[in-house]
């Protein structure tokens, strides 16, 4: 079964991407296993002294995810026309080792919401750029949910019927981006 990861970079309780993502969940189909990530608040700021065997187990625990999963789905805020930093310090973490970082040739696809008009296109092309440092896949697709106050209902759903469109369609990529790779994978065994 494809499992695939899906990350909100936002701390806060009531998050607008939070809502985002868990809209974007309901587009995969049964046959897709969804883990949300838990826990990006537990994960120290990096220190290259701590890595290696005796990582955090926070840290432990946040590689383990991303290497189970066969894809990963990234609903990002935007602060200061960038990525948030406690997203940007958990790929930090997950992209060392370099050369055998979990992320490496994983599809990837990044969405955002902002409650500006932009709906975080900085810190979504900022993010591709470091999913690509790192090695991931990233799949060429945008979802920007800008003024999100008004984009959501009370229940969390996403109300625009344009966006849920553009959702649904980026789902569709991510999942075709994984077919692809496992027939690449068949054919070379
Ligand atoms: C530190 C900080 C910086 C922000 N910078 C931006 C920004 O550069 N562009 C923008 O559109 N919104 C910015 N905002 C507003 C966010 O879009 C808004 O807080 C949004 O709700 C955050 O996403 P969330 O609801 O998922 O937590 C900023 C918010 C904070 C707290």
């Amino acid at each position: 079964m494809t499992k695939v990861l899906a990350i909100s970079g936002s701390l806060r309780s009531d998050s607008f991407n939070s809502k985002l993502l868990r809209n974007a969940v309901e587009f995969f189909s049964d046959d897709v296993e969804i883990e949300i990530l838990d826990g990006l608040k537990d994960i120290p700021p990096y220190d290259e002294d701590d890595d290696g065997d005796g990582a955090p187990e926070a840290v432990h625990a946040l590689r383990a995810a991303f290497a189970g999963a066969d894809a990963v789905f990234i609903s990002t805020p935007e602060y200061n026309s960038s990525v948030p930093g406690q997203l940007k310090n958990a790929l930090d973490w997950v992209s060392r080792p370099l050369a055998t970082n979990p992320l490496r040739n994983k599809p990837a696809v990044v969405v955002g919401a902002s409650t500006g008009a932009f709906g975080a296109v900085w810190a979504q092309a900022e993010l591709r750029k470091v999913l690509a440092a790192i090695g991931a896949r990233v799949v060429e697709a945008e979802v920007a949910v800008g003024h999100a106050p008004t984009r959501f209902d009370e229940d969390g759903t996403l109300v625009d019927e344009d966006l849920r469109e553009q959702l649904g369609e980026v789902v569709e990529a991510l999942v075709s981006a994984v077919a692809e790779r496992q027939e690449l994978a068949r054919t070379a065994a």
